[in-house]
């Protein structure tokens, strides 16, 4: 068995986040459309360790589903039902490690910038020592663990921001919140916690101390300040999740090819994919395992939550959830398309249109100022400006379909069910109640009537 299969992690994740001021816990916020306990488990996932614990407590169900959904192998939940501190978190995670662990990893489930490189640096400094940890100096250390050093500049114990003295306070030097530890020592050391702190909470920060102080060596892997951050409010998350971003912009501009035209007002989602040779103007917001094609322009102003967007694709000023945007669309400016819309290659939705659960076919085009909701819209039907899909009536949904090469003229309310033979003219300003036959032409209107000279005489009653 190698090294990394009995090295099991234990991440903390049962705490309430006091600072966050929230109703939901705090490791279930979100930082670039995943929670930051995600964050955690993403930066783990490629180590492939034996073992993961996820340690739950406040809000335990809810964070145990959300982990659990994580797709991490090997991740299992234990209960912390009160929080007594990091260290008993970890003591309540112990009885669950498999027999064949030799080595535990423990982590925060708040440090959303923590990335697989780092830790696999710092499973490199455990090889062959009883315990190795992350620090990092930070130029505002405040809030942090301080580490303490001896005189031959070996890690001797880390002290609490609010138990420090001014001149601990004063080291720039702060832990992470990481550790390799081998299994036997944690268990020896975790025994010998106590709650003599400003807390009184059993700190595992008193695991180094206790190990340092028999005479055991505790690495210390200096780090970027990039990676350690710890989120306790929600500043540090808007922070975070701006960190967050930027990598994944910078990752996409890189390494795939994407044209982003301004960085500080494009948010993309760490989830989204997008296409190489795309372009990304600004005002863009993309969300939710949003997919973008090849060479399409998406913005300004548009913001894509949980869509597709086939290649040369573009989306102007466009709200769209859960949409599918064939390859060549055009949709655009000020264009809503809600969950279920389906547009084909070549589609249109234009200026002022809403769609809803419709799909519009390749080619097919609603130029401006229309409603389709619930309907099929055939291949290069052609929906003319303020057209209403009448699709509900009180009481019911009603789905229409338009066929094929059909022409349905501006102004023209489609009282759902109805349908639309293929290559059929309604004409415009119609109210359409019943199907129309391939081919033919519909007319829903009143009769124009002319009144010779009326207005002329209106106006000499009026005395005009
Ligand atoms: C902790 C460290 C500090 C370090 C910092 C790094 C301790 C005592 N302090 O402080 O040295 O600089 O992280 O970010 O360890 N948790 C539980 N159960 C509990 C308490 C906490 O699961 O009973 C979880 C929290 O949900 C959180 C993590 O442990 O994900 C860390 O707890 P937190 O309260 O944020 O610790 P810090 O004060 O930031
Ligand atoms: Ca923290």
């Amino acid at each position: 068995m190698s090294d990394i299969a009995r090295t099991a992690a234990v991440v903390l994740a049962a705490g309430k986040g006091t600072r966050f001021r929230s109703d939901l816990a705090k490791v279930l916020h979100t930082a670039a459309g995943r929670t930051l306990v995600g964050h955690v488990l993403e930066a783990l996932r490629p180590l492939g360790l034996g073992q993961v614990v996820v340690v739950v407590g406040h809000q335990a169900d809810d964070v145990a589903a959300s982990v659990t959904d994580s797709g991490v192998d090997g991740l299992t939940t234990v209960l912390q039902e009160e929080q007594h501190g990091t260290g008993h978190a970890v003591q309540v995670a112990m009885p669950a490690l498999a027999a064949d662990i030799d080595r535990v990893m423990v982590l925060p489930g708040d440090t959303p910038l923590l990335t697989a490189s780092t830790l696999e640096e710092l499973l490199h400094a455990a090889d062959g020592r009883t315990a190795a940890m992350l620090t990092a100096r930070l130029a505002d250390p405040a809030g942090y663990g301080r580490v303490l050093r001896n005189a031959d500049g070996n890690v001797s114990a880390i002290v609490e921001h609010r138990d420090a003295t001014d001149d601990q306070r004063a080291i720039d030097e702060i832990n992470a919140g990481m550790y390799v530890i081998s299994r036997e020592h944690l268990v020896h050391a975790l025994d010998r916690l106590d709650t003599g702190n400003d807390q009184g909470e059993l700190y595992l920060t008193d695991v180094v101390e206790i190990l340092a102080g028999e005479g055991e060596e505790v690495a210390a892997v200096v780090t970027g300040e990039d990676e350690v951050a710890g989120v306790n409010d929600r500043r540090q998350l808007a922070e975070a999740a701006a960190v967050l971003r930027r990598r994944h912009l910078d990752h996409l501009m890189t390494q795939v090819g994407v044209s982003v035209v301004d960085p500080a007002t494009t948010h993309v989602d760490v989830d989204v994919e997008v296409g190489r040779d795309a372009v990304l103007l600004p005002g863009t917001i993309l969300e939710r395992g949003t997919r973008i094609g090849e060479r399409a322009t998406v913005g300004p102003n548009s913001h894509l939550t949980g869509c597709e967007v086939g290649p040369d694709a573009t989306v102007h000023s466009t709200r769209a959830i859960d949409a599918v945007i064939g390859a060549s669309a055009s949709v655009g400016p000020f264009t809503h398309l809600r969950p279920g819309t389906v547009l084909g290659t070549k589609a249109k939705a234009g200026a002022f249109v809403e769609t809803k659960n419709a799909t519009l076919r390749d080619g097919a085009k609603a130029g401006h100022l229309a409603y389709v909701g619930d309907a099929t819209i055939g291949e290069r039907v052609n929906v003319g400006c303020g057209v209403v899909l009448v699709n509900y009536d009180g009481t019911d949904k009603h789905h229409t379909v338009v066929e094929a090469d059909a022409f349905v003229g501006s102004g023209t309310m489609l009282v759902s069910p109805v349908t639309i033979g293929a290559g059929a003219y309604v004409a415009a300003g119609s109210t359409i109640t019943e199907d129309v036959p391939a081919d033919a032409l519909a007319i829903g209107r009143a009769r124009q009537v002319n009144k010779d000279g009326w207005a002329a005489r209106r106006r000499r009653r009026q005395g005009g």
